[in-house]
């Protein structure tokens, strides 16, 4: 036997166990299950009939790894967390010929107690966050947070979420220095190193965790990094102004919504393709109190206005109302004659440091 069960735990007879796994107590592995090489099964792990496992993979105590689960190498599953394979049971119904197939791909993390609802896909090198629930497709890389997850951003193969790109769009992992590219809306790919091939052995130890990267320490002096807050932003005047799609992102919050009559979609698409884009001030309006009526995750939070002059006066009146944080590059003279509480608009040196300490 090349693999270590034991003594505690049991292996039905017709499974495949690959060299260097190791099984620890009280775990099932049942018939015809295929586990490969060096893999790591914690406390309670119990993998059903017929489960794939690829290589290098690390289950934590408390894990039922169900029939129709395919789990490919690197996967990361944290203690009790669930994945699932009816999306409709019923005690009374039998569904066993009915099995959904649920895909953990290559180098993913699912978090502590996160669900992965059955019939999904977990792109390579997500990041499942702790109590999250999946519910649909995760793209590769993507950072998925509540319930329901949602990406709240892209992470590292090392697990070092990506805050800013450069001005050429391109990420750089903190800890490895691996760069990281969206190629279009929504897909990200490592510039340097194939998403396939395995990492380099000078790359694998972890020298660093969220809270103690370069990155991390900075948020931690000021904002966190996920986000939390939903901006809009006004660039009527004149253009979306990029400070302000920088300031944004710098602070970890997301832009969802935009509003320019003028071209600003091409500074828009360097920032992130997910901004809902308007030129009428009405139609953008009415799509924000929509929002305000939705769930708090789509809600606008904050309004950002973009130098501000006579031209902003009726929208800031308009969306002073509805909104707990305006923030203008304001003209404190023009602000106070259209009657607009000063007190709740900052000037824009102070715009990165307002949204810090109201984050705080
Ligand atoms: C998602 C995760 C990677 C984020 O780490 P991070 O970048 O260091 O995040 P921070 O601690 O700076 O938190 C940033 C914000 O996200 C929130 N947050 C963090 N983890 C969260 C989670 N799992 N679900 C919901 N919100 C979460 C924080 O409360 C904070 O909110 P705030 O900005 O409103 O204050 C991490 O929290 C996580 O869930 N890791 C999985 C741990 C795990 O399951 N390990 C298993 C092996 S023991």
């Amino acid at each position: 036997m090349t693999y270590f069960k034991h003594e505690s735990a049991y292996v039905d007879d017709g499974c495949e166990i690959g060299e260097g796994t190791k099984i620890w107590h009280f775990c099932h592995v049942q018939k015809g299950a295929r586990i490969g090489r060096n893999c790591v099964f914690g406390q309670n792990v119990n993998v059903a009939g017929d489960v794939v496992i690829g290589n290098g993979v690390k289950v934590q105590n408390n894990v039922s790894i169900y029939t129709g689960t395919v789990i490919e190498d690197f996967v990361f599953l944290g203690p009790s967390c669930v994945l699932t394979n009816v999306t409709n049971p019923r005690s009374e119904v039998n569904r066993h010929s009915l099995y959904e197939r649920t895909l953990i791909r290559r180098g993913a993390s699912i978090g502590a107690n996160a669900t992965i609802v059955c019939g999904m896909t977990v792109g390579r090198y997500a990041f499942v966050a702790a109590g999250a629930v999946v519910a649909k497709d995760v793209p590769d890389y993507a950072l998925m947070v509540g319930v329901p997850g949602r990406r709240v951003g892209w992470i590292s193969r090392h697990g070092l979420p990506l805050k800013t790109p450069d001005v050429s769009g391109v990420y750089v992992c903190p800890e490895s220095g691996l760069r990281y590219r969206e190629i279009e809306p929504g897909t990200l790919r490592c510039v340097d190193l194939d998403e396939e091939a395995t990492l380099p052995e000078t790359m694998r130890r972890g020298r660093s965790t969220t809270t103690t990267s370069s990155t991390a320490a900075a948020r931690h002096d000021g904002p966190k990094s996920i986000v939390t807050k939903n901006f809009a932003v006004i660039g009527v005047a004149g253009y979306v102004a990029p400070r302000h799609l920088r300031a944004i992102r710098e602070t970890g919050n997301r832009l969802v919504a935009a509003v320019d009559p003028h071209d600003s979609v091409r500074i828009l698409d360097r920032y992130s393709y997910e901004i809902r884009y308007f030129r009428e001030i009405e139609r953008f309006d009415r799509h924000l109190d929509k929002l305000r009526r939705g769930p708090e995750e789509s809600r606008i939070h904050w309004v950002s206005v973009c130098s501000p002059n006579y031209l902003h006066d009726s929208h800031i009146r308009i969306f002073s109302e509805g909104f707990t944080e305006l923030h203008t590059e304001v003209y404190r003279r023009t602000l106070a004659g259209s009657g607009f509480s000063i007190a709740e608009a900052r000037p824009s040196v102070e715009f990165v440091h307002s949204i810090r300490a109201a984050r705080k």
